[in-house]
């Protein structure tokens, strides 16, 4: 049997992935920390779908937890066809206010967890006949975001290695997407800690975490190489590319960068 398997699938755009991919009777592997949630959504989505849903509980920033995945999937006998990279998540405020330790978790779950599922999943997806890598980034990839420098870095590094690997696998049966979300209504900004300017703004423009589900799911069933999730999304990033850095920056800085 083939599964989807989804990290950060607990709660918000990965919860709302995992409900649309039940609901198109796709078989479900969810990986988060919160044991309770992963195991009411896995009942829930078994019960209304008839599908077949299990989940593993697992802090991501502890070493080796990718393989520990792995492991539970190959003892289990569970064959994926479908890796979707969404855990993450951003620390707000001044580089120095958080200690390294704070820093390097953070890539731990947003960067190295990711490549390592790449490359523990790879050989299994190769041998499917269609198989797909959803990694989410963020619209924070194409820019510096001053109080958000290190999140918007990490987001930078998986768009950046997503395409690259892309190409690499074209001439495979593996494709490649990219999504990257805009504001989006679900529990990041209270994680984050984001400044009241950012929350404010936010509250105008943000997405809801099933809009932006069914934006990427859709983008990776069509194979496509990178999406940025609405318009006013998509509007913000060609501003980005067209103005001069400092002024992207600068205005970032205004948002993002109380105190
Ligand atoms: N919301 C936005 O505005 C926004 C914008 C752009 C990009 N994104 C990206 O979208 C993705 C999903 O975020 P979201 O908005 O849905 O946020 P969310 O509601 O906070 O969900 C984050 C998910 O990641 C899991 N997670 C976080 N840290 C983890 C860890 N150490 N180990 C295992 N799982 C962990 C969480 O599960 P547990 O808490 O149960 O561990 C949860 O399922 C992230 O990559 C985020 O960077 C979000």
């Amino acid at each position: 049997m083939k599964y989807a398997l989804i990290t950060g699938s607990s709660r918000g755009i990965g919860k709302a992935m995992a409900e649309i991919l039940a609901a198109k009777k796709q078989n479900l592997l969810l990986v988060a920390r919160t044991a309770g949630l992963l195991e009411s959504l896995a009942n829930s989505l078994k019960q209304q779908y008839g599908i077949d849903v299990d989940w593993f509980a697992v802090d991501l920033t502890e070493p080796g937890a990718s393989v520990k995945i792995l492991q539970w999937c190959t003892e289990n006998e569970y064959s994926v066809d479908i890796l979707i990279n969404n855990a993450g998540y951003g620390l707000s405020g001044s580089f120095d206010s958080f200690s390294a330790k704070e820093q390097t978790d953070m890539m731990q779950v947003n960067m190295n967890v990711l490549v390592e599922l790449c490359a523990l999943f790879l050989p299994e997806l190769k041998k499917a006949p269609a198989a797909h890598i959803l990694n989410i980034a963020s619209t924070a990839s194409y820019q510096a975001v001053p109080g958000l420098s290190l999140y918007a870095a990490s987001k930078s590094f998986v768009r950046y290695f997503s395409r690259g690997l892309r190409h690499e696998l074209k001439h495979t049966g593996v494709r490649v997407t990219t999504v990257c979300p805009g504001g989006t209504n679900t529990d990041f900004a209270e994680r984050a800690n984001l400044a009241s300017k950012a929350r404010k703004a936010g509250e105008k423009v943000n997405m809801s975490s099933e809009a932006v589900a069914k934006i990427a799911i859709n983008a990776m069933y069509a194979g496509k190489a990178e999406v940025i999730t609405g318009f006013i999304n998509k509007l913000g990033a060609t501003l980005v590319w067209l103005l001069p850095k400092k002024i992207s920056e600068t205005v970032a800085a205004g948002i993002y960068n109380e105190g």
